[in-house]
Parts: C-alpha cells; structure tokens; sequence
C-alpha cells in the first residue's frame, strides 16, 4: 500500500500521540457525564477503537451508517440514513466520531438530525479537517486530531474504492492510482 502513496501526511506513531491527547480533553470535559459515542460508519471505525479505548472514563458506543446524495464526488449536503442508532438520544451527552471533515455539510445534516431528537448535548471528534471545512464553517469540530490539505488522503478507516482502511498512517493517494 505504501507505493500507493505520494507522501505520508501523518505516521501511526503521531495519530495514536494525537488521539491519545483527544481522548484526556474528553475524559477531562466528560468526567461527569455519561458520554454516548456515536460512530459513523464506514471510516471512523479506527477513530472510534481507538480514541475509546485510550478514554479512561465509561462511554457507550453506537453506530450510525450514512451516505451522500450526489455525484460522488462533491458532496451534496444531503445524506441519506442506511443504518440508525440502536439507542436513544433523548437527554444523552452524544459525541459524534467521524473520520474526515472535507466540507462539513455531511456532518452538519448529521447534528441537525440528532439535534431534532432532544440530546443535552452534541459534539464532534474528527480525525482530519480540510481547508473547505475551515472555510465553509458548517460545523464546528471540537475534538480536532488535524488540519490536512485538501488532497484526496487514505488510511486510518479513509479508503478509496474500498481499500487502503487499513493503512495505519494517513497519506497522499498517488493520482497514478485513480488516473
Ligand atoms: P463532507 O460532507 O464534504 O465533509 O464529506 C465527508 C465525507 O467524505 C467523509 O466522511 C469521507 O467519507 C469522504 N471524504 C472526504 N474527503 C476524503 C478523502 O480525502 N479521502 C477519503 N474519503 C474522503
């Protein structure tokens, strides 16, 4: 995989140093609440083991699977719902984890929806933000691991066509790849 990329952006070893730090804010901002963590799945699958189990207060977790309408490749803002949470929200302290910010507009449906089902709070934790996200301030991630170009990235839950999830550094897709 790693002759796939043109660079790596972040190593394994600077993602877990990062996360780990993510995960004492939570434990710090949390500690005496209960915290619901809300996956979205296919790409924070690694974010989520991860940033949990470096967290040393209890959580719970939860799965929301989601997809775009749109040309797939801009995003369109307008998400479709594949696979619900199992709990409810009503009065919980949810903390939304995603893999990537690219423009926001998928996470910004997201916090409206789960909004709309009357939690005490909602937040998000994110493992990269891109420049548009920055600009465009749909949302506002407050447990940010890192601000990345606006290159297409895989690794760490990220894939292209299906592959590259695995990676457990993220970096630069080759353009060779997908050209
Ligand atoms: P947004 O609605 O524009 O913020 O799109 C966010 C979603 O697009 C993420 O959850 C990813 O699934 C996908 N995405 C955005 N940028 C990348 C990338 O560089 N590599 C892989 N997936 C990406």
């Amino acid at each position: 995989m790693r002759g796939d990329l043109s660079s790596v952006l972040f190593t394994e070893q600077e993602i877990q140093a990062r996360v780990r730090e993510l995960a004492a804010r939570i434990d710090q901002d949390y500690a005496d609440k209960s915290v619901l963590l809300v996956g979205i799945l296919n790409g924070a699958v690694m974010m989520m083991a991860d940033v949990s189990r470096a967290m040393r207060i209890h959580c719970e977790m939860d799965w929301m699977a989601i997809s775009s309408y749109g040309s797939g490749v801009a995003s369109s803002g307008v998400v479709r719902i594949l696979k619900d949470m199992n709990t409810s929200v009503v009065d919980r302290h949810v903390l939304i984890v995603e893999d990537i910010v690219d423009t926001g507009l998928t996470l910004s449906y997201l916090v409206e929806n789960l909004r709309s089902r009357n939690p005490a709070s909602i937040e998000i934790c994110a493992g990269f933000r891109k420049p548009e996200a920055v600009a465009a301030r749909h949302v506002e991630v407050k447990y940010l691991g890192f601000d990345i170009p606006s290159d297409f990235v895989v690794g760490y839950g990220l894939d292209y066509a299906g592959r590259y999830r695995n990676l457990t550094g993220l970096g630069i897709l080759d353009p060779k790849v997908y050209s």
